[in-house]
C-alpha cells in the first residue's frame, strides 16, 4: 500500500497566514490561490522547478502553458514586452479578468510558456491574492487548480476535493466572484488582436478600448493534442464533467427521472423535482456564470445518467458561458 498522504490544509486569509504562504511560494512550493475568476494553482513563475511541480500535480501536459499573475504594473516589463495596446488594456481592465499574450522576457522559464516565445499575463483583482502576491514579491504562475481536463474550481473545497492529496496549501478566498476563467487576448500582433478564450471581459468591451475590431477564435475549431495549437490548452474537450452533457436552446420538460436538468432560471410554476437545477433565480447571466462550475460539479457527483443544460441567450457574457458549455459537452 502506498503511504496515504495528508490532505491539503485550507488557510484563512489572516495576515499571519498570508505571510506564511508567501514564504512557501518564495521557497518554491505550490499554493492554491483564490482569484475573482476561478481558483489557481500557484508557483513562483521565475522558478522552473516550482512550475514543473504544477504540471505534475495537475497531470497537465507540458505543451499547455501557464498564466503569470502580477500585483503591480511595474512588474510587467520584467516578464514580457508590452506594446501600446497592452498598456491601454491594462489601464482599462486591470486588476481584472483579462489575460494578455505578449512576447516573453528571458526571466520567464520555458516550462511556463511551453517553450513559446510568448507569455500570458494578468493582474488579478481578488484582494487576498493581491496581498499574497505583494508579500511574495515574485510573479506567480497559476493555471486553474483542477486536474487536467476537469471543471475549474470556484471554492477552496473544490480544490481540496480534487487536488487535496497532491498539494499542501490552499488559501481560502470564498466563492469566486465571476466563476469563469479570464478572457485571453493574443496581442502579439497589435493590428490583429484575437480572443483565444472568451470570458467576463467581452470582445465588445475590448474593442471599445482599442478602437479596432477584435477576432474571437471559435471554440469549435478542431484542435488535436499533438499538433501545435494557436491557443494551446483550449482543447475541445475541456471543463468536462464525467457524466455526458447535452446542450439545449431551452429546457421545457423534465422527462427522465435519472437524468439532471440544469436551467438558467428557476422554472416557472414548477414544484421542482430533485433532478431539476437552476443557475440563477431570475436567469441573470452573472449569477449563471458564478454558479455554473459548482453546479456542474454537484450534479456530476450525484450520479445521473446525463446532464441536460440550457445555453445562454445573447452575446457578451453569454458567449463565455456557452464556450464552457460546448467544451463540457464535447466528446
Ligand atoms: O482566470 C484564469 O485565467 C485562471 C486564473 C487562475 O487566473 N487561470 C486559468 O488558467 O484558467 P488555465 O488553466 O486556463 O491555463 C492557461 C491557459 C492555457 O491553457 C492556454 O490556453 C493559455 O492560457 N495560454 C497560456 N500561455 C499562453 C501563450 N503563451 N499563448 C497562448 N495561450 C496561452
Ligand atoms: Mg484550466
Amino acid at each position: 500500500m502506498p503511504k496515504s498522504k495528508a490532505l491539503a490544509r485550507i488557510y484563512r486569509g489572516t495576515k499571519r497566514n498570508l505571510t506564511f504562504l508567501a514564504g512557501r511560494l518564495r521557497a518554491g512550493e505550490l499554493v492554491a490561490v483564490p482569484t475573482e475568476t476561478v481558483y489557481g494553482l500557484g508557483a513562483n513563475a521565475l522558478d522552473a522547478e516550482a512550475c514543473a511541480a504544477i504540471f505534475h500535480a495537475k497531470q497537465r501536459p507540458t505543451t499547455d502553458p501557464l498564466i503569470v499573475h502580477l500585483h503591480a504594473l511595474d512588474q510587467l516589463e520584467a516578464v514580457c514586452v508590452p506594446n501600446a495596446s497592452a498598456w491601454r488594456l491594462a489601464k482599462a481592465f486591470w486588476p481584472g479578468a483579462l489575460t494578455l499574450v505578449l512576447p516573453k522576457r528571458p526571466a520567464i522559464p520555458d516550462i511556463v510558456t511551453a517553450g513559446r516565445s510568448s507569455v500570458a499575463v494578468r493582474m488579478p483583482r481578488h484582494p487576498l491574492l493581491r496581498r499574497l502576491l505583494e508579500l511574495a514579491d515574485v510573479p506567480i504562475a497559476a493555471p486553474s487548480a483542477n486536474p487536467f481536463g476537469y471543471v475549474s474550481p470556484t471554492t477552496a473545497a473544490h480544490v481540496r476535493a480534487s487536488l487535496g492529496t497532491r498539494i499542501r496549501y490552499i488559501l481560502d478566498g470564498g466563492a469566486a466572484e465571476i466563476g469563469l476563467e479570464s478572457t485571453i487576448l493574443d496581442l502579439r500582433e497589435e493590428r490583429r488582436p484575437r480572443v483565444l478564450r472568451p470570458g467576463a471581459i467581452t470582445r465588445q468591451a475590448i474593442e471599445r478600448v482599442l478602437r479596432r475590431k477584435v477576432v474571437v477564435l471559435r471554440s469549435t475549431t478542431k484542435v488535436i493534442a499533438s499538433t501545435p495549437q494557436i491557443a494551446p490548452g483550449l482543447l475541445d474537450r475541456h471543463y468536462s464533467p464525467r457524466t455526458p452533457v447535452i446542450l439545449h436552446r431551452a429546457i421545457k420538460h423534465f422527462p427522465q427521472a435519472d437524468e439532471a436538468y440544469v436551467c438558467l432560471r428557476r422554472p416557472a410554476g414548477l414544484r421542482a423535482p430533485d433532478n431539476v437545477f437552476w443557475l440563477d433565480p431570475s436567469g441573470d447571466l452573472r449569477g449563471v456564470a458564478r454558479r455554473l462550475f459548482s453546479t456542474l460539479r454537484e450534479v456530476d457527483a450525484a450520479g445521473y445518467r446525463a446532464i441536460h443544460v440550457e445555453l445562454a441567450p445573447g452575446a457578451g457574457l453569454a458567449e463565455a458561458i456557452n464556450d464552457r458549455l460546448r467544451r463540457a459537452a464535447a466528446r
